[in-house]
C-alpha cells in the first residue's frame, strides 16, 4: 500500500494540496480512504488473480464482510446469480483495453445474501514503467435510484396501459351512442344505460380478476338476466378471455341476448339459446344457436344490435361473423383473432 500512496504514479498527483500538507500525504490518503464514506478497494495487479490488497470501512459495511474475509480475494466473489454477464464482460474487456475510468453498474450480493446495485469505478494505478501495478475501484450502492427508476417506468407502463384501455372502452361507448335508436328520449337513454352498465359488468369482473383476463362462461352468465337463465346453455372449454376481449364480447352478447329476447328465440317461453366456443390456435369462435322459435325470418334491414355486433367484432377486434335465419331462430358464428389481444 505504501506504494500507492507514496510515489509518483500517472495521474497520482494530488489534485488540490499545499506543499505544507506534502510531508503528511501518505497519512492523510490513508485516512481520506479509510473515513470517506464512499466504499472502496483497492487490488494488485500484480499478484495471481489481482486480490484485493485494501478495502475501506465503508465497503466492509456496504457488504457485511469482514477485512479478513475480503483481503486476498478477487471482487467477484460479491457477484451472484442475477448478476448479468454482460455487465461482468464489460468489466472484463474494460480492465484488457486499460480503460482509465472504467464504470459499470451491475447487481452485487452481500454476505447476507441481499442483492445491491453496484456503480462500480474502476482505475488502474500506473507505475513509471507504464505497467498497471494497482487497480483503485469505488463502489457505490445506487439500489434506491434503480429502484425509483423502476418504479417510474412501471407507472409510466401502466399509465399507457389505463390510458389504453379507457380509450378502448370510450370507442365502445361511441359506438353505441352513435347508433343506439328509439322512439322516445326514455327509450334511448334505456338502450344506452343497458350496454354502459354491461361495461361495468365487464369491467367489474376484470377487476376481481386483477385484470388478467375473465372467464368466458362467467362473462356469458354475468350477461344473462336471472329469469332467462334456465333457457340459455353454454358449451365450451374453460377460457380465460384476454383482457382486451373482455368488453367488447361482453356488449357482443348482451346484444345478442338483447336480440334474442325481444324478436328471437326468447321471446317464446319453450325457446331456448345455446352458446358454444371452441378455442383455435389463432382465434376465437363463438357459437350463438337459437332454437325453439316460430317463423323467424332475415330481416331486410340490418338493425342497431347487428350493425353494432359486427362494427365491435369486425372493425374493434378484427374478427368476422356469420349469420343464418333458419326459422327456428337466428344462428352467430363470431370469429376472434386472438393476437390483437395484446
Ligand atoms: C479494483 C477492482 C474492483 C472490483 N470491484 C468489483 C465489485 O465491486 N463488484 C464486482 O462485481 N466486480 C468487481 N470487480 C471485477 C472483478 O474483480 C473481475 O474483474 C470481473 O469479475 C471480471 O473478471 P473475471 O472474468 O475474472 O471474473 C473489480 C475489479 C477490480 C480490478
Amino acid at each position: 500500500m505504501d506504494a500507492v500512496v507514496g510515489a509518483a504514479f500517472k495521474g497520482d498527483a494530488p489534485a488540490a494540496s499545499q506543499a505544507v500538507v506534502l510531508p503528511d500525504r501518505r497519512e492523510l490518503a490513508l485516512v481520506a480512504v479509510e473515513r470517506t464514506r464512499m466504499p472502496m478497494v483497492v487490488s494488485d495487479a500484480r499478484q495471481p488473480d489481482c486480490p484485493i490488497v485494501l478495502a475501506n470501512r465503508a465497503f466492509l459495511a456496504l457488504t457485511g464482510y469482514s477485512a479478513e474475509e475480503v483481503i486476498g480475494r478477487n471482487c467477484r466473489f460479491l457477484q451472484g446469480p442475477d448478476t448479468d454477464p454482460s455487465d461482468v464482460e464489460a468489466i472484463r474487456q474494460g480492465l484488457r483495453a486499460g480503460t482509465e475510468d472504467l464504470e459499470v453498474e451491475l447487481l452485487n450480493y452481500r454476505k447476507d445474501g441481499s442483492a445491491f446495485w453496484n456503480q462500480l469505478a474502476i482505475s488502474p494505478v500506473i507505475d513509471e514503467m507504464g505497467e498497471v501495478i494497482y487497480y483503485f475501484a469505488s463502489q457505490k450502492d445506487v439500489t434506491a435510484r434503480r429502484r425509483a427508476e423502476q418504479m417510474e417506468a412501471t407507472e409510466r407502463l401502466l399509465l399507457r396501459e389505463v390510458d389504453h384501455r379507457a380509450m378502448n372502452a370510450l370507442a365502445l361507448v361511441q359506438s353505441f351512442v352513435n347508433l343506439s335508436k328509439a322512439d322516445t328520449a326514455t327509450g334511448y337513454a334505456t338502450a344506452i344505460r343497458e350496454r354502459v352498465e354491461t361495461l361495468a359488468r365487464a369491467h367489474r369482473l376484470l377487476g376481481e380478476a386483477g385484470w388478467s383476463g375473465v372467464d368466458l362462461a362467467c362473462l356469458l352468465a354475468a350477461e344473462t338476466p336471472e329469469e332467462i337463465r334456465e333457457c340459455v346453455g353454454a358449451n365450451g372449454t374453460p377460457i380465460q378471455l384476454p383482457t382486451p376481449l373482455v368488453q367488447p364480447i361482453a356488449l357482443v352478447l348482451h346484444e345478442l341476448m338483447t336480440n334474442a329476447r325481444r324478436h328471437g328465440s326468447l321471446r317464446d317461453p319453450s325457446g331456448t339459446v345455446g352458446v358454444e366456443w371452441v378455442l383455435q390456435s389463432q382465434s376465437l369462435l363463438i357459437r350463438w344457436r337459437e332454437t325453439g322459435a316460430h317463423d323467424v325470418a332475415e330481416p331486410t334491414q340490418a338493425g342497431v344490435g347487428i350493425r353494432m355486433l359486427e362494427g365491435v367484432v369486425t372493425r374493434q377486434l378484427g374478427g368476422a361473423v356469420k349469420w343464418s335465419w333458419p326459422s327456428s331462430g337466428v344462428c352467430v358464428e363470431l370469429e376472434v383473432p386472438l393476437e390483437t389481444a395484446e
